[in-house]
């Protein structure tokens, strides 16, 4: 067996490692602080590994992204979201009958208890869905008397599969003063979606292929993504063996920030505000690299590609068809090339391997499809629910401790209580 060596205060350490199915080399510090009463220091955990997880690859100096070995390309190119969902999830693509049934289930449990389906319409029609989609999701607990029960998880995969994309649906719907859109067991995934935001509860909608061919490739891009923020959270949180709503409602909450999930909706925000600035792009560039400007890039750059992402190079070549296909001309497009442009040429943004990531061009795509723009983090929710799901199924058949950090203290000593 190889180790690692440590030597520390004059003393020497030696640490097991082991290698993971694509060469990758972890080192064992189970016994660091037992023996050297030393800990480990990694904010940002950029090179700390948590688990071990047969999910997902990302290799990121080559821009190479599989799940369960078979590359995002592929499954972006010739699957569907549910066959991807169910490939995460259970590790194997589906057969025929398999995809059937799972999709049968997905359809099963798309209807909302109606206690949940009445708390969606008490909020105010300016909430932001990401609000609605994790408080809901903290609420099916509170409807699901087996939420915890061993033998109801299967029920629950399913259930939340099929609730995410009915609170999102039926939320919007509230906003514009509907009556919410049941499932069509004769629309997949995202014509479901599509019918649930823009058709009625009457029918007579007729979902556009373009539109659905579009979003099958978004939610197939956004579907997992090994131990980013919020995968990591739900990871958290089960690992307390909290339930699968409960872990999956973290996860929702961590993505909502702008340097994670929320950045989709952010880079629209961004070119918006670049373009009424007279657009341009130069100046903002320059902007994103002065750090007292307070001006970031969003969109760009990434933890873990150092080199492009390939889930933003897939978006890029679906942004020119959709919009072309759709008829729809967005200046926003011209302004976000543009700045891929400068950035591939700027020493800045070369240096540190700042390319554009998922969120960059996947909002472009959701506006042409007439999504809000405050739905687009709830998008990208809904595509994660597998690779969130898949973690958390993962996470406690590995039978794991509970996650709890160590720390470095460095505040007052002791002192005395001054009465
Ligand atoms: C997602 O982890 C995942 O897998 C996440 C995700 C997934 O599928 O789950 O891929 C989804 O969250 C994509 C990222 C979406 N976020 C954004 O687009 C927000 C903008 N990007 C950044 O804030 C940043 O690049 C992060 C958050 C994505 C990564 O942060 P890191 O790894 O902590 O990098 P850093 O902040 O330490 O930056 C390193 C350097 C710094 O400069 P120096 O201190 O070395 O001089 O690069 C600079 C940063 O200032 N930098 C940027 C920049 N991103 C990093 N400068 C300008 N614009 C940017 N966008």
């Amino acid at each position: 067996m190889s180790t690692a060596k440590l030597s520390l205060n004059g003393q020497d350490y030696e640490f097991p490692t082991f290698t993971g199915s694509e060469g990758e080399v972890g080192i064992d510090i189970a016994k660091l602080r037992p023996e050297s009463k030393a800990i480990t220091f990694d904010p940002g955990y950029g090179n700390t590994g948590s688990c071990k997880s047969a999910i997902t690859f990302i290799n990121g100096e080559k821009g190479i992204l599989r799940h369960r070995g078979y590359a995002i390309e592929d499954l972006a190119n010739k699957s569907t979201f549910s066959e991807v969902s169910y490939l995460v999830i259970h590790g194997e693509l589906p057969t025929p009958e398999q995809l059937s049934a799972f999709e049968a289930g997905i359809a099963e449990h798309s209807t909302l208890p109606a206690a949940i389906s009445d708390m969606i319409t008490r909020f105010p029609k300016t909430a932001h869905p990401m609000s609605v989609l994790s408080s809901m999701t903290a609420a099916l607990p509170a409807v699901y008397d087996d939420y915890i029960n061993e033998d109801s998880v299967d029920t629950n995969v399913m259930r939340m599969l099929g609730h995410v994309l009915a609170i999102a649906t039926e939320f919007h719907k509230h906003t514009e003063g509907e009556a919410a859109v049941p499932f069509d067991s004769n629309l997949d995934y995202p014509g479901n979606f599509l019918n649930g935001m823009f058709g009625s509860a009457d029918g007579g909608y007729t979902v556009n292929p373009i539109r659905q061919s579009a979003l099958n490739k978004l939610l197939i891009v956004h579907a997992d993504h090994e131990q980013n923020c919020s995968t990591s959270t739900v990871r958290m949180i089960g690992s307390g063996h909290a339930s699968l709503f409960t872990s999956i409602t973290g996860g929702i909450s961590a993505l909502w920030g702008p340097l994670h999930g929320g950045a989709n909706q952010a880079v629209i925000e961004m070119l918006h505000d670049i373009q009424e600035d007279g657009g341009d792009s130069e100046k903002y560039m320059e902007m994103a690299k002065d750090k007292e400007s307070g001006f970031r890039l969003m969109g760009f750059g990434h933890r873990v590609y150092k080199n492009f992402d390939p889930r933003a190079t897939i978006l890029k070549e679906a942004c020119d068809e959709v919009l072309e296909d759709l008829g729809v001309s967005d200046p926003t497009l011209a302004l976000a090339k543009n700045l891929e442009r400068i950035a591939l040429e700027d020493e800045y943004f070369v240096k540190r391997n700042l390319y554009p990531n998922v969120d960059f061009y996947s909002g472009i795509i959701y506006r042409a499809m007439g999504i809000p723009v405050d739905m687009f983090t709830v998008l990208f929710a809904i595509g994660r629910m597998p690779g969130w799901i898949a973690h958390w199924l993962e996470m406690r058949e590995d039978g794991g401790r509970i996650h709890r950090p160590r720390q470095i203290y460095t505040g007052a000593t002791h002192r005395e209580f001054p009465r």
